[in-house]
């Protein structure tokens, strides 16, 4: 539920952004148009999944590294990385890297990718530098799509015996980085195959006594493991405390939730969490939220301190048809589900619980219904109202709903670390920045 960030001002930019991702996605190449000397041009198989990348500029004391993301489908591959100045150094044998925060220097996409002999080859990049947060909207200002760093890169490389700590000893190159205008070297780029997903997260739930943890679909087929790695991510669930005592609030029904309560019953009772060496958020699972039906997020921005974006809660005895504070949601038909306790209709609340945690990454409220996780509960009551769906609310939420749709998949794969870690960018309009540029399809 995210209506309030929707009518805030930021929507102008959101729905500018989707315009314009719209017609990034819609910027395909068509395969009747393949250029004739494909064999010759045709991209390197490159193993799909997280490189741990290094570069390290000539005469600098300085290396910058992160993770390089490979990711392909029978139509495109995508590449797309993050650099950090920090100190410390990655060891590979953790797969995926995660590096502090203050240290994220650049938004990193490959332009080209062209094969050589013997496994070698060349790779076109573009660097853009985050530059920090306006002061405004606290949306986020990065060097101009235009002006990528030195103007871009050209990197020829070639496979090397990997140094230790790396899982995949044939997957390691490494080669010069020569800056695209002038042909001089730039620096030593260095990238190792280091893990199959792109991106690592945890998630520990915790709750009250005797709620329900979410797991599965009732089939058994939809779990979070399987939903994450449909979009190329780890998940790693973490069963926190579930016997958080709930608050007393005397203008409220017993079991009701304020915001500012979950919040602090997720920093008194969360497990140790460091987001600068994990991707951590916390859902929470209580009976009642005030101003809530079914879930949100209680730190979208800096509500309570200065890390956006920790924790989500969930109701599970939110009483389908009704608005949160009890009275009869007139304005909708419920259908079957009218009158329950919303965990006891599974399949809505178990993607509900889904959905509040994809608001974690930035993803937004399709404008329109399409099957998918992020299209939120409401709209699937709408949708069956209005025949989009073969069946009525709740019976039309299915394994369909239960998926992130390809536009978000892209973004979860993509997009820069710095909307999706947690404690970063706030939720919302700040996110919604066109820039830096996407990553783009390579063949
Ligand atoms: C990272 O880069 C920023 C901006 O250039 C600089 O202020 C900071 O000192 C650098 N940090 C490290 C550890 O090199
Ligand atoms: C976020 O933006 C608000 C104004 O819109 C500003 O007052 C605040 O200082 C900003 N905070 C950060 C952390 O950028
Ligand atoms: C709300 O009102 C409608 C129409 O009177 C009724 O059919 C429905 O059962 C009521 N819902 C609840 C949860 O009481």
């Amino acid at each position: 539920m995210v209506n309030a960030l929707l009518k805030s001002p930021g929507m102008l930019a959101f729905l500018t952004f989707m315009t314009f991702w719209s017609l990034a996605a819609s910027h395909v190449i068509p395969s009747l148009a393949l250029p004739s000397d494909l064999h010759s041009r045709q991209a390197p198989k490159l193993k799909a999944g997280a490189w741990l990348m290094t570069y390290k500029p000539s005469g600098s004391s300085q290396t910058y590294k992160g993770s390089l993301r490979v990711t392909s489908d029978s139509s495109s591959l995508h590449i797309s990385g993050d650099w950090y100045n920090s100190t410390a150094q990655p060891n590979p044998a953790d797969g995926i890297p995660i590096l502090p925060r203050s240290n994220y220097y650049a938004f990193i996409r490959a332009t080209k990718l062209t094969s050589g002999n013997n496994r070698a080859f060349t790779m076109g990049l573009e660097a853009f530098r985050f530059k920090g947060f306006h002061e405004i909207n606290n949306y986020t200002v990065w060097d101009d799509s235009s002006a990528p760093l030195d103007g871009g890169y050209i990197t020829d490389l070639s496979p090397t015996t990997a140094p230790t700590g790396y899982p995949d000893s044939r997957n390691y190159f490494e080669g010069d980085m020569k800056i695209i205008g002038s042909g001089s070297v730039a620096g030593r780029f260095t990238m190792g195959w280091v893990n199959e997903y792109v991106r690592k997260i945890t998630l520990e739930i915790g709750s009250v006594s005797g709620m329900e943890v979410p797991n599965k679909d009732i089939s058994g087929q939809r779990t979070w493991k399987n939903i994450f790695s449909e979009v190329g991510w780890d998940i790693k669930i973490v069963l926190g405390k579930t016997d958080i005592p709930e608050p007393t609030n005397t203008n409220l029904p017993a079991g009701m939730w304020k915001s500012e309560q979950q919040h602090a019953a997720m920093l008194q009772y969360r497990k140790e969490t460091d987001f600068d060496k994990e991707w951590k958020y916390y859902l929470l699972l209580v009976k009642r939220l005030e101003g809530v039906e079914r879930g949100a997020m209680f730190d979208p921005g800096y509500e309570y301190n200065s890390i956006p974006r920790e924790g989500t809660a969930v109701a599970n005895e939110w009483i389908v048809g009704t608005i949160w504070d009890g009275t009869n949601d007139t304005g909708r038909n419920w259908g079957t589900a009218t009158g329950k306790k919303f965990v006891t209709v599974h399949d809505a609340w178990f993607r509900t619980c889904v959905h509040e945690v994809g608001h974690f990454f930035n993803l937004q409220h399709p404008p329109e219904f399409v099957q998918g996780v992020m299209t939120d509960t409401q709209t699937y009551v709408d949708a069956g109202r209005d025949g989009l769906t073969a069946q009525k609310f709740p019976e039309n939420v299915g394994s369909e709903s239960l998926k992130f749709t390809d536009s978000d998949k892209f973004l979860m794969m993509h997009r820069p670390d710095l909307f999706l870690r947690p404690g970063f960018v706030k939720f919302g309009a700040a996110a919604q920045n066109s820039e830096p540029p996407e990553a783009a399809p390579l063949r």
